[in-house]
């Protein structure tokens, strides 16, 4: 007999506010994903099953049809997402992904802690001004947005223009509305011109950042097209750090909420790595991406027709109960986590350790340099509607120690 399979109804706030925990009592029923409401296609969300479709080579990448389904299928944006490395198949993801590797190298990754150390405690000096702070805004956001347009070679009286821009861009990653796609077009098409003057300069004076890098790529070998090269650059800059600013806030934020795991890492810091770990596993900072089949397929037991949307739910598939014991709980001491918060296959995070590195530097130097952290209200909501997990606001009293 078929079995039922419920439906997963995106119109509902909840289920981009608690993308796991709504789906937590699915584990033990016989079904294997949720139906998606209105434009069909499913929603996986069982740990093996997310993760063999992220190393399904069959499985188109998302490409712009999520963009489509919502009557979104030109301008900027979606001619950007059209060259962004993460929305392609091979044989153009392979070429673009090989390349950005080939720069973004783990070397140049473990030169960059001193400064995350020397800009994680700039922020916390200021902090230390003030007893009550937006987490978000003072240390969150700014750790990696500094470190990435360090990284890449973005002037620093440029960086807060690359803040309200990535914002925009990010806004769009859900079901944005029409304003938000304007604000999202207008804010690829100023961040495209910008990207081309910086590249000019770099043409003309090469220095030894990332930026160079990739523009050496282009002129040498152009294995790297005219649209690509800023395409590239923006993604760098989009990926590379409001991913990074949910991992620091959403991490502060649960630990706020789990005193005893808090008081656990300030009297051992050698547990802080795996805390990163398992603040990426408990609150990942994108809650699913998509795959897009390139022909009917039966996946989980279901048929899917070719261009419905996939959804892997990331957030629900590391509590799996079959892979996690308790994934309810957050626990900084947890053993053998397996966290699918950076993707896998082919499209795997490219910056994953770039982020480790700095939820790691962020804790230590957090947790040494204020002795009190509490909410300063009451605890805040996650927003709704977009794929980030990203809260409304932080709102944190600290004491310094
Ligand atoms: C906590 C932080 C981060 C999280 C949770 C995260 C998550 C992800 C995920 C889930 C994917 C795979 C998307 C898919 O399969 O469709 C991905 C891809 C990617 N990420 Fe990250 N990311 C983070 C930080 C970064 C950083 C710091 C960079 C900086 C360079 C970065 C650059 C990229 C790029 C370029 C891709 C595309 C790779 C490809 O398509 O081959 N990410 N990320």
């Amino acid at each position: 007999m078929e079995t039922e399979w419920p439906t997963v109804d995106l119109a509902r706030p909840e289920i981009w506010r608690e993308p796991a925990g709504l789906l937590s009592d699915w584990f033990d029923k016989p079904f294997s994903a949720g139906r998606i409401a209105s434009t069909g296609g499913l929603m996986l969300f069982r740990h093996a099953d997310v993760e063999r479709a992220l190393c399904d080579g069959t499985l188109g990448a998302m490409g712009t049809r999520a963009f489509e389904q919502i009557g979104w299928t030109q301008g900027p944006f979606v001619e950007w997402m059209r060259h962004n490395v993460v929305a392609l198949d091979p044989p153009d993801h392979t070429r673009l992904r090989g390349l950005v590797s080939r720069v973004f190298t783990p070397r140049r990754v473990n030169q960059i802690a001193p400064e995350v150390y020397q800009v994680a405690h700039a922020l916390a000096d200021q902090m230390a001004d003030s007893t009550e702070v937006d987490f978000y805004e003072s240390f969150a956001q700014r750790l990696p947005l500094t470190i990435i347009c360090s990284m890449l070679g973005i002037p620093e009286v440029d960086h807060s223009q690359m803040q309200t821009w990535t914002e925009a861009i990010n806004a769009a990653s859900g079901i944005p509305r029409v304003s938000a796609r304007e604000a999202a077009d207008d804010a690829i098409e100023s961040m495209g011109l910008y990207v081309k003057a910086l590249v000019s300069d770099r043409r003309r004076q090469p220095k030894s950042d990332l930026l160079t890098a990739l523009v050496e790529s282009h002129d040498h070998d152009e294995r790297l097209s005219a649209e690509e090269l800023p395409a590239m650059v923006i993604q760098i800059l989009v990926a590379g750090h409001e991913t990074t600013r949910n991992l620091i806030g959403n991490g502060l934020f649960t630990l706020v909420r789990h005193p005893d795991q808090m008081a656990d890492l300030r009297s051992d810091s050698s547990l802080i790595e795996n805390a990163v770990e398992e603040v990426i596993r408990y609150e990942p900072s994108l809650i699913w991406v998509a795959r897009v089949p390139k022909q009917p397929i039966e996946i989980a037991g279901q048929e899917v027709q070719e261009g419905e949307l996939i959804l892997l739910n990331l957030a629900a598939a590391n509590r799996d109960p079959q892979v996690h014991k308790e994934p309810q709980n957050f626990d900084v001491h947890r053993q053998g986590i397996r966290v699918l918060s950076f993707g896998m296959g082919a499209h795997f995070c490219i910056g994953a350790s770039l982020a480790r590195l700095e939820g790691r530097i962020a804790f230590e130097v957090l947790l040494n340099r204020f002795s009190e952290i509490h909410f300063s209200g009451p605890e805040p909501q996650f927003a709704a509607y977009t794929a980030l997990r990203t809260l409304e606001a932080l709102p944190l009293s600290l004491r310094a120690a």
